[in-house]
């Protein structure tokens, strides 16, 4: 008998703007200096999108590099699955320039909206379309510019963030080998501890709205923080009970990079070593969608996650939202 259908990530891809912005480089642009957001984040540099640069630029060149690594060509893609919270406009979705540019004619394309989640949604909804034989190619996107939403006469937020794009490739898989569990979760009662308020139709773009400053993020730190601290081992065991493994099993955990600080006491609170949590937020920052896949990718690429490993994904933001993934990769 054959084994249950299942999914895999066939290839991965990863781009981030040429253009680095030093925690020097933010002292002269506010008030703030390198040590406050070393010892508060672990931040030491980010990438910044080029003025000609919008997200589905840098969606479309990590694509390239995940159908390549994958041996897919875009023309046999099902599907295209962009997570951002910063697309290019608010339609038509950045999928579907996204696919255009790739000339993937045969391919359906969305947004998935769930801040720095999204990616690991988008990744649970391809895994479905792929197990239910909807779809045999998916390209899953997570993409984005921050600094474009971002007010940078703020210091308790444009020191944090940055612009990147991951993307994964998920095909069909019989073996063991692949996405094992997900677990998609929701408080929508916290929405307004992170948000871009006006831009939609509830504050329409007005000289008021610019003036108020309301068209960048808007975010209580330490109320993020705690939630971020609380969900993460929460989501982490969550993803390893679904897929009848225990926490003690897995080799890698791959979590949203945020700030340091939220993964050491996510570690702490599991009882796991630190050295488990793969962590780039010191090039990179926090890039929103795009943070979980760069991560993967630059752990496979180190040699941190190598085949036949169990990796856990797990990712938190604005909502709010988080979702994780268990996976063997291979
Ligand atoms: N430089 C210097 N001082 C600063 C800066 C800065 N860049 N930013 C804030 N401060 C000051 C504050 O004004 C405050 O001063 P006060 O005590 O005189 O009032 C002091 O530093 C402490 O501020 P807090 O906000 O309490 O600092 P905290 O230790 O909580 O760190 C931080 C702030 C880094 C933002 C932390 O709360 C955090 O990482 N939160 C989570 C953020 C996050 O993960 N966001 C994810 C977003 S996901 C998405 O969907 C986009």
């Amino acid at each position: 008998m054959g084994r249950k259908r299942s999914s895999r990530i066939a290839g991965l891809g990863r781009y981030v703007p040429r253009r680095v912005l030093t925690n020097a480089d933010l002292e002269r642009m506010v008030d703030t200096t390198d040590e406050w957001i070393t010892v508060r984040t672990g931040i030491k540099e980010r990438r910044v999108a080029a003025p000609e640069e919008a997200t589905s630029d840098l969606a479309v060149e990590a694509a390239r590099e995940a159908l390549e690594q994958a041996g897919v060509d875009a023309s046999d893609l099902d599907l295209i699955l962009v997570g951002t919270a910063s697309p290019d406009m608010i339609f038509p979705a950045t999928a579907c320039l996204v696919q255009e540019r790739l000339g993937a004619k045969r391919a359906g394309a969305v947004d998935i909206s769930a801040a720095c989640s999204s990616f690991v949604y988008a990744l649970s909804l391809a895994h479905g379309q792929v197990v239910s034989g909807l779809a045999e190619r998916v390209l899953v996107v997570g993409a984005d510019t921050l600094s474009r939403i971002t007010n940078w006469k703020d210091r308790a937020t444009c020191v944090l963030f940055g612009d990147s794009a991951g993307a994964a490739v998920v095909v069909p898989s019989d073996g063991e080998r692949g996405l094992l569990s997900f677990w998609l979760g929701a408080d929508g009662g916290g929405g307004s501890v992170l948000s871009l308020p006006a831009g939609g139709s509830r504050l329409p773009a007005s000289y008021e709205t610019v003036e108020r400053a309301q068209h960048y993020i808007h975010m209580n730190g330490p109320e993020v923080f705690k939630f971020a601290s609380r969900i993460i081992p929460r989501a982490i065991e969550e993803a390893c009970q679904r897929a009848g493994l225990s926490v003690e099993e897995v080799d890698v955990f791959i979590p949203h990079q945020a700030n340091v600080r939220i993964i050491q006491a996510a570690a702490e609170r599991l009882g796991q070593p630190r050295e488990k949590f793969y962590v780039n937020v010191h090039k990179y920052g926090n890039t929103s969608s795009a943070s979980v896949p760069v991560a993967l990718y630059e752990a496979v690429e180190e040699g941190r996650v190598r085949p036949g490993d169990l990796v856990v994904l797990v990712a938190f933001g604005g909502g709010l939202t988080w979702a994780s993934c268990a996976l063997r990769w291979g």
